[in-house]
């Protein structure tokens, strides 16, 4: 049986723990040639899309087909379920519904979407992105990664051509509904399996301070512009300004050249914000952003501010919950999150739902993310139940 641990060693992160799988990787590569193995030896129809996608068809691909599906990217570090959890729950209840003798009155189909976390590329979703037209294959062939391979190269050596990229309608116009099963990020859900309902405006901001690089020692303290200070007072307003169910995060910042002895000449820091709606969502990267350059004026440094991707909030569309609600019970539960996902994206588009697998701790995008093995097969179970009801 297909299963989590096939892929269990593949991309392990030995200096960080976890999980580094980022789009079109060599180790991403891999997990996309291991899941076309699996959806083969199912008798699936593998078929990638003009975004770097894959598609693995039961049946022949059509309109009002029922999609299921996620990533197998991971964040830098990351866990083994964000991602990985859907795709092999997805392959899992083909095989379960095959067992239950299930013949689709309509097409099936399992999708994986390439860079979900940004991890590499730096913006999430960018293949249900491309996809949906959220971001133009022109921006996002641009996109480059940490050694100045642009996703547009790294899409074109892994065999897609980045001029057929972009906004992919007659795909769209197939998908009658998208389900994907995820592990739950937070600690929201008490029972094995329950539904999203919303998912938080979320954006990223990259902020570039610029002052000069010079001697640790040799300089004194009243003749510095150390870019440092500035993008200290943004990690501090960023917990500040979060207020009222907010998020806001500095998970990485990078100084240039970046060594102990040496006052940085500009230092480069990516703020991740959230929250309920979007005009909260832009106040509180207002605020942030004005500490920014406050405290960018008294160094003497300047500050440039980017954004690298923005998303308003997200409601899950409610006649299909209402649609998985009566496979899996009116009780099963429904919660916000606040962690992005491509249903997100798909969400302006096609009828989307997700369904969610409890995670004990809490923690995601590191690496002790866990869900219990009887949970994620209640996931699988749910899933089935929930395809069979959509695709009769
Ligand atoms: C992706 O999981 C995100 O929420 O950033
Ligand atoms: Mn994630
Ligand atoms: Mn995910």
């Amino acid at each position: 049986m297909t299963d989590l641990a096939d892929i269990a060693d593949v991309g392990r992160d030995a200096r960080r723990g976890g999980y580094s799988r980022h789009g079109f990787d060599r180790v991403e590569l891999e997990l996309r040639s291991w899941f076309t193995q699996e959806a083969r030896r199912r008798g699936l129809d593998v078929r990638p899309d003009r975004n770097g996608n894959i598609w693995a068809w039961w049946g022949a691909p059509g309109p009002d087909a029922v999609i299921t599906g996620s990533h197998l990217d991971s964040v830098p570090g990351g866990g083994a379920f964000d991602g990985p959890l859907g795709v092999v729950s997805a392959l899992q209840a083909f095989d379960l519904l095959r067992s239950r003798g299930f013949t689709p009155g309509k097409p099936l189909a399992i999708v994986v979407f390439v860079e979900e976390e940004g991890g590499r590329f730096g913006v999430a979703c960018l293949g249900s992105r491309l996809m949906t037209g959220a971001i133009t294959a022109e921006a996002a062939c641009k996109l480059t990664d940490a050694d100045g391979v642009t996703f547009g190269e790294a899409a074109h050596a892994a065999g897609f051509d980045p001029l057929r990229m972009g906004r992919d309608d007659r795909a769209l116009a197939s998908v009658g509904a998208f389900v994907e099963l995820h592990v739950e990020q937070g600690r929201g859900l008490e029972v094995p399996v329950g539904l999203a309902s919303s998912i938080l405006a979320h954006g990223r901001w990259r902020y570039t301070f610029t002052g000069e690089g010079n001697h640790a020692g040799a300089t004194l303290i009243e003749d510095r512009r150390d870019p440092m200070l500035p993008a200290a007072a943004l990690v501090l307003a960023a917990r500040r300004e979060a207020t009222s169910g907010a998020r806001a995060t500095v998970g990485r910042i990078v100084p240039n050249p970046g060594g102990t002895n040496v006052i940085a000449s500009s230092v480069d820091v990516w703020l991740d914000a959230r929250a309920d709606d979007e005009p909260r969502t832009r106040e509180v990267v207002s605020r942030i952003t004005a500490a920014a350059r406050e405290a960018a004026v008294a160094e003497g440094c300047e500050v440039r501010v980017t954004e690298e991707s923005w998303g308003g909030t997200v409601r899950f569309d409610p006649d299909l919950m209402a649609r998985v609600r009566d496979a899996l019970g009116a009780d099963t539960p429904a919660l916000p999150t606040g962690a992005g996902h491509d249903a997100g994206i798909l969400a302006a588009h096609v009828p989307t739902a997700m369904l969610f697998v409890r995670n004990p701790t809490g923690i995601s995008h590191a690496p002790e993310e866990f869900a219990e093995a009887d949970d994620c097969a209640a996931g699988v179970v749910a899933l089935a139940t929930t395809l069979e009801h959509l695709a009769r």
